[in-house]
């Protein structure tokens, strides 16, 4: 049998992330909700992943990887995190602090549903663990149910966008991201 998996929807899980020391290092660093973050260990290590990204996916280009934005969320017990995409970048990820509530996954085709075949579920949940981080597509709907914890859910958001030249080499296609 020969797959052909032409449209996917990959989401990268990656456990252990930092090294220990790392990781409790900005488990301490955040002490607020939506605050600008930034961590030299974790930037290079997204920008690490991101450039694997590209390699993964075979591209040839001359793309580099950039953060666009790194923030805080803490969430507080029974406090939901509502369904939203990352406007305007490529990839967006989250690095997870503590044990803590699933972030929920939307499969954007519809059609798909047509059978329920039991494995074609459209909603996927990956659960939160200290000093993993995930990483998906920017326009990919997700959501955190209401904190099923007695202590604040305490994640890091980010985007990354791909600067450079995109398109055919000369086409019209061709923009400057
Ligand atoms: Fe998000």
């Amino acid at each position: 049998m020969k797959i052909l998996s032409f449209w996917p929807t990959e989401i990268f899980v990656f456990e252990n992330y930092l090294p220990g020391k790392q990781h409790g290092k900005i488990k301490k660093l955040i002490t607020k909700d939506a605050e600008y973050f930034t961590y030299a260990a974790l930037d290079a290590k997204i920008l690490d992943t991101a450039q694997l990204l590209l390699e993964h996916y075979d591209y040839k280009g001359s793309l580099k990887p950039e953060i666009t934005e790194m923030w805080t969320n803490i969430r507080k017990t029974n406090q939901p995190h509502p369904p939203h995409v990352h406007a305007n970048n490529d990839y967006s990820g989250i690095y997870y602090i503590d044990e803590c509530t699933s972030t929920f996954f939307l499969d954007p085709r519809q059609q798909n549903l047509t059978t329920d075949l039991g494995f074609n579920q459209p909603v996927r949940k990956i659960r939160g663990e200290p000093n993993k981080c995930v990483i998906f597509p920017s326009w990919l709907m997700h959501w955190v149910p209401n904190n099923d914890q007695p202590t604040d859910r305490k994640t890091i958001s980010f985007n990354i966008k791909y600067r450079g030249k995109i398109g055919k080499p000369g086409s019209f296609t061709e923009v400057q991201a």
